[in-house]
């Protein structure tokens, strides 16, 4: 292992609830471990910038049960590039940074994986996104969260749509990956859910509509994941259009999404993951995202961890169709 003495740490990409216990496990057991910490606020773009402070264990008190980041986050197109990437190495080495730990999704991780292999620094990824879109993990830090809102949001919008005997079409997050899609439809126990890794090449909604399930029901919740083209909205028109019979509402969820106080399981999964991170820098592990995988903390390889072909399982889907009748 090369001597590693002082590790940076940032967040990037979307904010997820969860992110500032995994601040506060990497922070602490770093420190533990002999090691010095540099916060560095608003990810990549901070880096570039010398946004960089110098954190003891207090500064990260009071903030397990925090939503959002306290290094607060970005998406930086400047890092996208070799000349912006030059300026955040320019940083590290102003700053006496040895090793980076990057707490984010899929964007941030491909970032820390390249930015890795052109100046040779040991970096370590932390898989924190809603999307709960990484390969070689079973979850990502703030999904299960996020999750449980969403079934909250559902509860509520049942309610009204028992009341009034309306479908509804309620758009959640997820940037082309089903899970909370999903996975919130089984939860909230919704009608059904479109999803974009649904590869039968079947029409969905008339897959839905098809079933028959208003002959049993009087109101229906269709969960559907965001997409440009098709969200919720495009759903709802065409079944006004094709079945000007049914009385559609649509509700956009939005970023309450990603807001609010992180779950157990999100709090717990966020200081393993972050205790991990020090345990393989200690191990001479680089370049590498901390998972858990049937309950144990695992290293996966960033060029699997981006792969961004990780599957809804087809039993997900069929557990949902099952108990939608
Ligand atoms: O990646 C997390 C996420 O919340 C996605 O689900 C969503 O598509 C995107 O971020 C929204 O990004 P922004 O906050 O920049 O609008």
């Amino acid at each position: 292992m090369r001597d590693i003495k002082c590790i940076g740490i940032l967040t990037s990409g979307g904010d997820a609830p969860g992110m500032n216990a995994a601040i506060r496990a990497v922070t602490r057991s770093a420190i533990a471990n002999g090691f010095r910490v540099k916060a560095i606020y608003r990810g990549y773009e901070g880096l570039i910038n010398n946004e960089v402070v110098e954190f003891s264990t207090e500064n990260v008190s009071n903030i397990i049960q925090r939503g959002g980041t306290i290094l607060k986050t970005a998406r930086s197109k400047e890092f996208e590039t070799p000349e912006g990437r030059k300026k955040a190495y320019a940083v590290m080495q102003k700053q006496a940074i040895d090793a980076l730990v990057v707490i984010g999704g899929n964007g941030s991780l491909t970032g820390a994986r390249i930015f890795a292999r052109e100046f040779d620094i040991p970096c370590i990824g932390l898989p924190g996104t809603i999307d709960n879109d990484l390969n070689g993990t079973d979850s990502t830090i703030g999904y299960d969260t996020t999750l449980n809102t969403i079934m909250d949001c559902v509860d509520k919008i049942r309610d009204t749509a028992t009341s009034h005997q309306r479908i509804f079409f309620v758009e959640v997050m997820g940037r082309d990956a089903g899970f909370l899609a999903q996975n919130s439809a089984i939860a909230a126990g919704a009608e059904a859910a479109i999803i974009p890794e649904d590869s039968t090449g079947a029409d969905q909604l008339e897959h839905f509509v098809g079933r028959g399930i208003r002959k049993s029901k009087s109101s229906s919740i269709v969960i559907v994941s965001e997409s440009p083209k098709c969200g919720a909205m495009y759903y709802a028109d065409r079944l006004r259009k094709e079945y000007p019979e049914y009385e559609v509402r649509v509700s956009i969820l939005g970023h309450m999404q990603r807001g609010g106080s992180p779950s157990a399981y999100d709090r717990v999964l966020a200081s393993r993951l972050g205790v991990g991170a020090i345990n393989a820098l200690l191990e001479g592990q680089r370049n590498v995202m901390i998972g858990i995988r049937n309950d144990e903390v695992v290293y996966v390889p960033f060029s699997s961890a981006v792969k961004s072909d990780k599957p809804v399982k087809k039993e997900l889907i069929d557990v949902l169709d099952t108990l939608s009748i």
